[in-house]
């Protein structure tokens, strides 16, 4: 019997031992308060908001469901930091029909606002933040500047942090697996970003 009562309470024990997520932690509120504060920067550099500075949107992503984005990058100053960033805007489906009619190109470049959908974004922090993957943040930002969520290992998380990254080695996900097939270990797809980002 107390055979039984040990074993059944080291069993206990194991399970509450055992790690909760596979992933460190990602939407935490110093997350989102950072991802606040970059959105107040990306703002004043005219990245976004009322006084944004317009680049050409494009045809871009995979086809047959590639979607019009538009690019800007730059050195941002946030706080005692300055890093490098990635803000990719994402207006809908190519050729897709929907309320707003058919997304085309030349129809995002004159009402940016009525096709826009998202805004992902990577920024270079400070050293220390996510060494195994250049120290990018990701986050994906609605229009207005409020963060997506997402379930993730069934919570409901805000995009924001290092996502998702993995305690064990590089078994990661979302954003960082995925740019992780960019090559070249910068986690950058588009070639014309890397040359500017290493002539500056
Ligand atoms: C399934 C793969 C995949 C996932 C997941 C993904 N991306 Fe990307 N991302 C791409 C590809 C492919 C490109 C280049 C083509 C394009 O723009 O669609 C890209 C381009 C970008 C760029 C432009 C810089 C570059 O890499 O050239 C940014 C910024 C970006 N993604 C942010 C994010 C963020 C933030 C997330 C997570 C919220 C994310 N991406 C998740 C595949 C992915």
């Amino acid at each position: 019997m107390l055979l039984l009562i040990t074993v059944a309470s080291s069993f206990f024990v194991c399970v509450q031992a055992a790690p909760s997520s596979q992933f460190v932690p990602v939407g935490t509120v110093e997350d989102v308060h950072y991802a606040t504060r970059l959105w107040d920067a990306m703002v004043r550099d005219q990245l976004e908001g009322e006084s944004r500075k317009n680049n050409a949107p494009f045809f871009g992503g995979a086809k047959p469901h590639g979607e019009i984005l538009e690019l800007s990058y730059q050195n941002l100053t946030l706080g005692a930091h300055t890093g490098f960033i990635v803000v990719k805007r994402n207006y809908g489906k190519a050729g897709e029909s929907g309320v707003r009619g058919v997304v085309t190109v030349e129809r995002v470049s004159e009402d940016r606002t009525r096709y826009l959908d998202s805004i992902t974004v990577m920024f270079q922090r400070e050293a220390g933040f996510d060494e195994d993957h250049q120290n990018w943040f990701w986050v994906k930002y609605k229009p207005d500047g409020t963060l997506f969520t997402k379930k993730v290992e069934g919570r409901l998380t805000a995009l924001a942090g290092r996502l998702l990254k993995s305690r064990q080695g590089a078994d990661n996900s979302g954003c960082i697996y995925c740019h992780s097939s960019a090559g070249g270990g910068d986690y950058i797809f588009y070639s014309e970003i890397i040359d500017y980002m290493n002539h500056q």
